[in-house]
This record gives structure tokens, C-alpha cells and sequence, in this order.
């Protein structure tokens, strides 16, 4: 990563950023202890500029230092009701958007000695720092910050720096899968997301690419039945973790690797297109996460599935009407082809079923209604184990990444019966739960393994530049998913 961080035990020679709660009548959350008259002066600063300490706020300054002055930057934390680590990655971000075009070192006087805190400021830093350049030849060169110092204060510097480390671990997955999401469509096909994902393999990670015939071999009908129509073929991909001793448990995550999503002969709008680049993001989530356990190294089995096809409307394109068998016999009548996550999702699920893991966590782009019901911020998360979701969602709480469980409702599943097959792959009710319909079709495809649906659909992208996260893909639960990991 192209910004450095370093846990040093003095203030730098360089603008110190220090941060503020909104509700304490401002009081630097954090400050060397001899710095008492340094204390007072900043405190003078922030009344005579009306600094409240608001989340978002940041005010550059100057105090009177060692007979000089020194520039300060005021870093509005907001409330300390209620705050937490993301509040402070959120607060980290503005701080690192407000120095990145002004200063090349920028030394940060963390508001606690927590190493949590210390790991999710200096993660903010470097997913704040992340820039897609791919396609831009000027993009990110106006940028000239380039070293984070944390003041360790005397604390124990072995310890941060870990702590600086892991943060690196889990930044570099994320904006790797942030890459690939923002990709163009054609430059990631799934023969070239094969290839990538066999350079995962080593460090306890071996990688399986299974090519068109061996997916065939395995009949996995709704993944074939989704790339029909493109002339790229498709891939299923296999990653297998094992730690060096003994695994405390088995644990698979799927995720769905549409790498375009035309809608099919079912065409999606223009506009609604635009995006359809981030509908593998599923599968980058699993190739990020494989990326960094490699370096982790927890003491669980972890295997990772992803299909991945171009649905595309070419010459031989399913069509709405035909019928695919997927790989645990099961039929479905297509009647939407751009309904087709849950297909090539079948055939996955299935797959990881029969390799008997503890619990499996698939991860989909899957409905927009998803959108609709909980918006850009919140994933929605579906099972048929209760206990299994509450260890994720206890991963969430320390991640920050927000999770809400829909209900897998019985009564809907009348609605994906369909009058010629097992199953269709649209709901009869139009309109209507569209998210937990799906969440249920993908249910029939898993055996009795607890199971976790996670559909990131509004979660994986963004519109809107954000304190952590430009434009385009976020690599959304990647976060959870580690930490998840790291404590079973
Ligand atoms: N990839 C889309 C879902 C999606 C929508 C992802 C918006 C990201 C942002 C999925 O394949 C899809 O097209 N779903 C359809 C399902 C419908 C036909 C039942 C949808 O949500 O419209
Ligand atoms: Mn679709
Ligand atoms: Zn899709």
C-alpha cells in the first residue's frame, strides 16, 4: 500500500492530528500527559473557532509548542454516548481527506490506548487512502501524503505495530476486492478470475479451477444455463485453507461471481446496467478473504466456492421457458433470466453441501430489493440456524459492518413452486419479498448444514464517495468475515 504507517513514541516534526468528543466541553479524548499547557492552548483554539467536536469536523491550527508552533488539526469525534470503532474509522476518514492533499506526514495522537481503536484507525487510514488508478493515468497523483505516524505515548510499540499490521492485512483484501469489483466487465472474465485465483494458492491455501467440462461432468445445470449465453465459458473455483494443526471447525463461503449482469434475454434497462460490473462481488469477497488468511493463519478449515459466468444474451441464451436441472437433480423453469444469481447459486450450494463442512456463509448481489428494504448500509442476512448467524452477528458488532436478519417465511415458498418444474426462479407474488423469496429458493438447495445467505446487493457498491470508500465497490463484509473466522 502506498501509504505508510508507523506507531512512534514522540510527536513528530509534522501536523499532529488530535481527536475531540462533541458532548465533553471539547477536551483533546487523548494527550500525552505532558502535554498540560498544550492541552489548555488547544482548547483556546477550538472555543475561538467554534470547533463542537462534530463527527465530520476538522480544523487545522496553530499553538505554541517548545517556544515555536506547531500546526494541530482538531478532529471532531462526535458524541462519546454511543461512540465506537467505526465512529472513529468514520472520524479517521475525514481526517485522512482533509490532510491528503496538504501534508506529506501527518502525526495522530489516537483518542485511546485500546488496541482495537489503534487497529480500526490505522485500517481507516488505508482504506481511506485507496484510490482505483487502473484506467487513469493522473488519478491519486495529487495525493502527497504519504506517512501516518501514531503516537504510542510510551505504549507498548511491539503491540501497535501488530496491531498496525493486521489493520494492513485486512485493508489490502478489502481494497483488493475493491479492485476487482471496479474493473471493467471485460477485463475480468471467469477464466481471468480463475487465474487469479490459483495465485492465492500456497501458505496453506490450494486452489481448484474447474473448466466448463468438469462443470459439466459435475451437471451443474443452472451454472452451464446462465453462461448459454455468452461465448465466454464459465469457471467454478475451489479454494481450500488448512491450518497446520488440528481445525476447530469447517467452514465454507460462497459467493456469487456474475462478472456482468445484462439481464440476459430478460435485458435489463440500460441505466440499471451501469453497475453490473459489481455482480461478482460476491465471489471477489471469497478471493479476498482467502488473500488474507493466508496471513492470519486461524485455526479453522475454511473452502471457498465460486461460480462464475457473463449472463449475456447471445445466439444460444436460455430462455424464459426452459427448464435447467441443477446439480442435486432438482428442476427449475426460468422465467426471468436476469433472476440468475440463485442459479449458478444452486448449483454452488449444492456443491458445498456435499463437502459436509460445520457452516456455510453464501455472499450475493443478489435481489434489488434488497436495495430498496435496507439500503446501501445495511446487509441482509437470511438462515435456517439461528445459533450460526448469532456468532456472525457478534463478528458485525466488533466489524461494524451492519447485518439485519429477514424472515425465510414458509408460506412464500408456494410462490417459486412452479407449474412445470420443481422450482421457478422468479416469485409468483411480484413485487413482493423479493428478497426473501430468493433467500428461500437458495434454501432448497442446501442440505441440513447451517446455512447464512448474506445478499450485499446494496452493500457491495456505492454511488456516493464516502470518509472510508470511493465510488464503486466497498468489499463489504470482508471485514466480518475475517473477524468471524479469527474468533471461531
Ligand atoms: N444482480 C442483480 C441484483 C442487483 C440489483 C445487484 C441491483 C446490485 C444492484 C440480480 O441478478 C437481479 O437482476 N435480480 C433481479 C431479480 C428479479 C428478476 C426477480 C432484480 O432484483 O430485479
Ligand atoms: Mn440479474
Ligand atoms: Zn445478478
Amino acid at each position: 500500500m502506498s501509504l505508510k504507517i508507523d506507531v512512534v513514541p514522540e510527536l513528530p516534526k509534522a501536523p499532529v492530528a488530535v481527536f475531540f468528543y462533541e458532548d465533553e466541553a471539547p477536551k483533546p479524548a487523548a494527550l500525552p500527559s505532558a502535554g498540560a499547557a498544550l492541552r489548555k492552548e488547544l482548547l483556546e483554539r477550538a472555543h475561538e473557532e467554534n470547533f463542537k467536536g462534530k463527527s465530520g469536523e476538522v480544523l487545522s491550527t496553530f499553538c505554541a509548542n517548545n517556544g515555536g508552533f506547531s500546526r494541530y488539526i482538531l478532529v471532531g469525534l462526535g458524541s462519546k454516548k454511543g461512540f465506537n470503532n467505526e465512529k472513529l474509522r468514520s472520524a479517521a476518514g475525514h481526517l485522512y481527506h482533509f490532510a491528503e492533499k496538504r501534508y506529506a506526514a501527518l502525526g495522530v495522537v489516537p483518542p485511546s490506548q485500546d488496541l482495537q481503536a489503534v487497529e480500526a484507525l490505522a485500517e481507516a487510514f488505508y482504506l481511506a487512502a485507496y484510490r482505483f488508478k487502473q484506467y487513469k493515468a493522473q488519478n491519486g497523483k495529487d495525493l502527497i501524503l504519504q506517512t501516518v505516524a501514531l503516537l504510542s505515548g510510551g505504549a507498548p510499540d511491539a503491540k501497535w505495530t501488530q496491531a498496525v499490521q493486521r489493520a494492513s492485512v485486512y485493508a489490502e483484501s478489502i481494497n483488493f476486492v475493491r479492485d476487482l469489483i471496479n474493473q471493467g466487465p471485460s477485463d475480468k472474465s471467469p477464466q481471468t478470475l480463475g487465474n487469479l485465483a490459483k495465485t492465492l494458492s500456497g501458505g496453506g491455501v490450494t486452489a481448484e479451477i474447474m473448466e466448463e467440462e468438469k462443470i459439466r461432468a459435475l451437471k451443474m445445470g443452472g451454472l452451464l444455463g446462465v453462461a448459454r449465453g455468452s461465448s465466454m465459458p464459465p469457471v467454478f473455483v475451489h479454494l481450500v485453507y488448512k491450518p497446520k494443526g488440528p481445525a476447530k471447525k469447517k467452514i465454507g463461503i460462497i459467493g456469487k461471481g456474475i462478472t456482468f449482469d445484462s439481464g440476459g434475454l430478460s435485458l435489463k434497462p440500460p441505466q440499471s446496467m451501469e453497475t453490473m460490473k459489481c455482480d461478482m462481488a460476491g465471489a471477489a469477497t471469497v478471493l479476498g478473504v482467502f488473500k488474507a488468511l493466508k496471513e492470519l493463519k486461524p485455526k479453522v478449515e475454511v473452502h471457498g466456492f465460486a461460480p462464475m459466468a457473463y449472463n449475456m444474451p447471445g445466439h444460444d441464451a436460455t430462455k424464459p421457458g426452459d427448464v435447467l436441472t441443477a446439480m442435486n437433480g432438482k428442476t427449475i423453469e426460468v422465467l426471468n433470466t436476469d433472476a440468475e444469481g440463485r442459479l449458478i447459486l444452486a448449483d454452488a450450494l449444492a456443491f458445498a453441501s456435499q463437502k459436509k463442512l460445520d457452516v456455510l456463509i453464501d455472499l450475493a448481489t443478489l435481489t434489488g430489493a434488497v436495495v430498496i428494504a435496507l439500503g446501501h448500509l445495511v446487509t441482509a442476512a437470511m438462515t435456517n440456524d439461528k445459533k450460526a448467524l448469532e456468532k456472525l452477528l457478534a463478528a458485525s458488532q466488533k466489524s461494524g459492518e451492519r447485518i439485519w436478519e429477514l424472515p425465510l417465511i414458509e408460506d412464500y415458498k408456494e410462490d417459486i413452486k412452479s407449474k412445470f418444474a420443481d422450482l421457478q426462479n422468479i416469485s409468483s407474488a411480484r413485487g413482493q419479498a423479493g428478497t426473501i423469496s430468493a433467500g428461500l429458493f437458495l434454501q432448497e438447495f442446501v442440505d441440513s448444514t447451517p446455512w447464512i445467505h448474506l445478499d450485499i446487493a446494496g452493500t457491495a457498491w456505492t454511488d456516493k464517495n464516502t470518509p472510508l470508500c470511493p465510488t464503486g465497490g466497498t468489499g463489504a463484509m470482508v471485514r466480518t468475515l475475517l473477524d468471524y473466522l479469527c474468533a471461531l
